[in-house]
């Protein structure tokens, strides 16, 4: 793997004993292997035991999985088709709303954050190249700003002959059922049939249903005859799903280069194969993250250094919060955006109960033109920032960086670094697959099946109960 992302956790090792560090990098690899080892289980159709069950191991070699089919089969392979479904669409609309709840849309969120113009809705449809404006819908019960955006949408796009003023939307849900995106999915659909005609070929062209190979959304899919409808395949969990057509088909749209994007996260999982203890990001960082945990350190703080940065950390919330915090155990996380939050959240970190993991996340390359602090007449220097004058904003935040850690140091409070050499598909897909390896392989090293979410049945329980009651 060259030029990827790295994981240095030398100034939180600082704090162990080596002899710590090197029993549980023994018991990481057992881990590792274990999870490894289940997705042998899922595919020998044996059966699987009670305490694996649900198994949704497929996710750790899908990257690999979608490039060989595409490497082979081209246009026809699922890369392809999604390929080809995404160009089409962009072409014929200008808005595009995507509805899911959880892991049906967080990863599209965190690569449209992290990988488009950070005012991409603003730009227009020029500088967007022909990438239509996104909206992230059906994933709560907010009145005001559904209606909010049905509104906008209905009073910009009148004419359905303007393709500035064309909409479309994909609706993706594993289950089918899940009542916030089904919801919106009405909604939207009916506010699509008023521009492009009540159930017409048009409207039905601009919809694009992701969805488990069974359920409600299927059957209606079924029912529609939706031109495009792409699966979410058994065996790949909704927050572990983000390089099936969960996250593809919108990164697509979004002009994401899925290719590097599947490879950045097929590279991550040979990584975690074959790279040893102290090259292997994925081993490394659970070592570390177990270590501290067995310490009482349960927080997991990932500050992220920039904006761009932020989805990705409310990805991995949903990721490690769903999938460990189960039976009494499981880190909790906190994502934190610096240098922003070092005014909000800077104090606790700093002083507060030594129950916290720090990890950075550090872009080493900006990708716009850098920013420098201007020179002024002295006249004008009572800011006193003519002694920083021509310092670039990266300069600044590096300052920012290496302070905030020094004083964690200082103090004896963990820090660990991953390292990003730029924000590119690449990166991301070997930072998100990076993620969910990791949260794995943690799972089977403290005893917890990390795919599933039972806790969540009994708010959707009670919730129908009171409905029908
Ligand atoms: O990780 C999970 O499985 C969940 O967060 C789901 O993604 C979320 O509940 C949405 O489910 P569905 O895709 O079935 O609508």
């Amino acid at each position: 793997m060259t030029n990827g992302i790295r994981y240095n956790p030398t100034a939180a090792h600082k704090l162990l004993d080596d002899q710590l560090v090197t029993a549980m990098r023994d018991k990481v690899l057992a881990a590792r292997d274990e999870a490894l080892a289940d997705i042998d289980l899922m595919k020998s159709g044996g059966s699987i035991p009670n305490e694996k069950q649900p198994l949704d191991a497929g996710f750790i070699n899908l990257p690999a999985e979608l490039l060989a089919d595409y490497e082979n089969n081209g246009d026809d392979s699922l890369v392809g088709n999604i390929t080809q479904a995404a160009t089409e669409l962009r072409a014929r609309i200008d808005r595009f709303v995507v509805l899911g709840i959880g892991g049906s849309y967080m990863g599209a969120r965190a690569l449209f954050e992290a990988l488009c113009h950070p005012f991409h809705n603003e730009l227009s449809r020029e500088n967007r190249d022909g990438v239509p404006r996104i909206y992230f819908e059906g994933n709560n019960l907010d009145n005001d700003v559904q209606r909010c955006l049905l509104e906008l949408l209905e009073s910009q796009c009148t004419d359905a002959n303007d393709v500035a003023q064309r909409w479309g939307l994909t609706v993706i849900s594993k289950s089918g059922g899940t009542l916030e995106t089904a919801v919106a999915f009405r909604l939207f659909r009916a506010a699509l049939e008023r521009l492009y005609g009540a159930d017409s070929a048009e409207a039905r062209s601009c919809v694009i249903p992701v969805t488990g190979e069974t359920g409600k959304l299927r059957d209606f899919s079924t029912v529609k005859q939706y031109p495009h409808v792409f699966p979410i395949p058994d065996g790949v969990g909704g927050r572990f799903s983000v390089f099936t057509a969960v996250g593809l088909l919108p990164a697509a749209m979004l002009g994401i280069d899925i290719v590097a994007l599947l490879q950045g996260a097929a590279d991550m999982t040979e990584q975690l194969r074959n790279a040893p203890p102290g090259e292997n990001t994925v081993i490394d960082y659970v070592v570390t993250a177990a270590l501290f945990e067995e310490q009482g350190m349960d927080v997991r703080v990932l500050s992220t250094w920039g904006k761009r940065l932020e989805a990705l950390g409310l990805w991995y919330d949903q990721l490690l919060s769903e999938s460990l915090g189960k039976h009494e155990r499981g880190a909790t996380p906190i994502t934190g955006v610096n240098t922003r939050d070092l005014h909000s959240r800077g104090q606790q970190h700093q002083e507060e109960r030594r129950d916290k993991l720090i990890t950075n996340v550090i872009v080493e390359q900006p990708s716009a033109a850098l920013l420098d602090v201007p020179t002024v007449p002295d006249g004008e220097n009572q800011d006193q920032l003519n002694v920083h004058a021509d310092k670039t904003l990266p300069e600044l935040l590096s300052a920012a960086i290496n302070g905030t850690n020094k004083a964690y140091a200082d103090d004896k409070r963990p820090t660990a670094d991953i390292l990003l050499p730029r924000v590119d598909a690449y990166c991301m897909g070997q930072l998100l697959q990076m993620l969910m390896l990791a949260t794995v392989v943690e799972g089977q090293l403290i005893g917890i099946n990390p795919y599933g979410q039972p806790g969540v049945e009994a708010y959707k329980q009670n919730m129908n109960q009171i409905l029908n009651s």
